[in-house]
């Protein structure tokens, strides 16, 4: 039996209300008798700031560094909205990314059964969906130089970002991508937007080249994002695995995201190069924000980030068992009624943050008795 050490960062908002159910699992697998996790708890986002002025701290990114995984809450805030890009909530999640080089962001849109109603769109459009979004984590317009506000003097100002991508920053996303989907229903679709940009004709390239080289027996297609985008509210059941940038990656998944229900609902995983022994860095986040505005109100979903601890398990700790247990005691809570604020619906009962890790908790207990 191995002992795992995870870094906890509750960060800002809802993030410790979500994060504290998930400790609660944690505990209950402890004491399984299978693999143990030990824990520690630190800041990142606003609550840094407010702590060392700084988004995350260097103390904070080594201890990201050692950590067998790290399981993020969320970042960010009303509060922070004046402050300097450098130091802003968000300027800690983007340097962990970039520190640990977590450069394929896993972000999986399933729609659970009992939510199919929850859905925006029709039950027969979403029943069964299960979409695995590929987003490149670390380059892209995200990190692009140069960037910047100048003052141009005349009484303009200009705005610059810049998308750049090298073809090993393609290649090593979309053989996450690939390798995926041999394990699903061995069907990619790469967006991009060629039309319009370079870097766009350069990943559409460099993606069907690794395909005819490496991955022919998967199937490929290409599409434009503003498209994917479109296909993805018409007739999202046609995708399997979607590899796209960063920028079109946040995007889409938010979309592929409100498919399912709810915000609430969606985990991912950020993934590093495997190592010799094939050990990868890895962070792990709900897709959802730290909605402050429901904050320390016991209103929050803990449905993502619990979903989130469970892709750590599959991903980091080949505890695929309980990671699927885990997904059990949801959907039989989920099919009980039960329902926090943002996924209720008539005739169910609606509970609080904590009432579902109670509930999440009593069904693991059932399905291990
Ligand atoms: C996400 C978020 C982040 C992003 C923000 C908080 C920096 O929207 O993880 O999707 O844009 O990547
Ligand atoms: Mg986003």
């Amino acid at each position: 039996m191995a002992q795992y050490n995870l870094l906890l960062l509750p960060g800002d908002g809802i993030g410790p209300e979500v994060m504290g159910q998930v400790e609660r699992i944690i505990a209950w697998l402890n004491k399984q008798g299978g693999n143990t996790f030990t824990t520690e708890t630190d800041l990142v986002g606003g609550c840094a700031y407010d702590a060392h002025g700084q988004a995350i701290s260097d103390a904070t990114i080594d201890k990201a560094l050692a950590a067998d995984a790290v399981i993020l809450g969320a970042v960010g805030g009303p509060k922070w909205d004046g402050i300097g890009y450098d130091v802003r909530p968000e300027a800690g999640l983007l340097r962990l990314r970039k520190d640990l080089q977590l450069f394929a962001n896993l972000r999986p849109a399933v729609c659970f059964d009992a939510l199919a109603d929850a859905s925006s769109l029709k039950r027969e459009l979403v029943e069964g969906l299960d979409i695995m979004i590929v987003r490149e984590l670390t380059g892209g317009v995200y990190f692009g130089e140069p960037r910047g506000i100048t003052d141009l003097g005349n009484g303009q100002r200009r705005g610059v970002n810049t998308q750049v991508y090298d073809t090993f920053e393609i290649e090593r996303v979309a053989r996450v991508a690939f390798d995926l989907a041999r394990k699903r229903g061995n069907r990619v679709t790469s967006v991009e937007k060629r039309n319009v940009m370079e870097s766009g004709l350069l990943w559409n390239e460099d993606v069907t080249a690794l395909h005819s080289r490496d991955y022919s027996d998967v199937t490929l297609d290409h599409m434009l994002a503003d498209n994917c985008g479109m296909q993805l509210v018409r007739t999202p059941k046609q995708f399997d695995v979607l590899v796209t940038d960063n920028l079109f990656g946040d995007m889409l998944s938010d979309v592929a995201a409100m498919l399912t229900g709810s915000l609430g609902m969606l985990p991912s995983a950020s993934l590093g190069e495997a190592d010799r022994d094939g050990k990868r860095k890895a962070l792990y986040e709900p897709v959802h924000g730290s909605a402050p505005d429901i904050a320390g109100q016991g209103l929050a979903n803990p449905i993502a980030t619990i979903l989130s601890f469970g892709m750590a398990l599959r991903y980091s700790f080949d505890m695929g068992a309980q990671a699927d247990m885990i997904d059990q005691a949801i959907e039989n809570v989920l099919t009980s009624g039960k329902r926090t604020a943002d996924i209720m619906q008539d005739g169910m009962t609606a509970v609080s943050t904590t009432e579902m890790g109670d509930a999440i908790l009593s069904e693991l207990d059932a399905l291990t008795s």
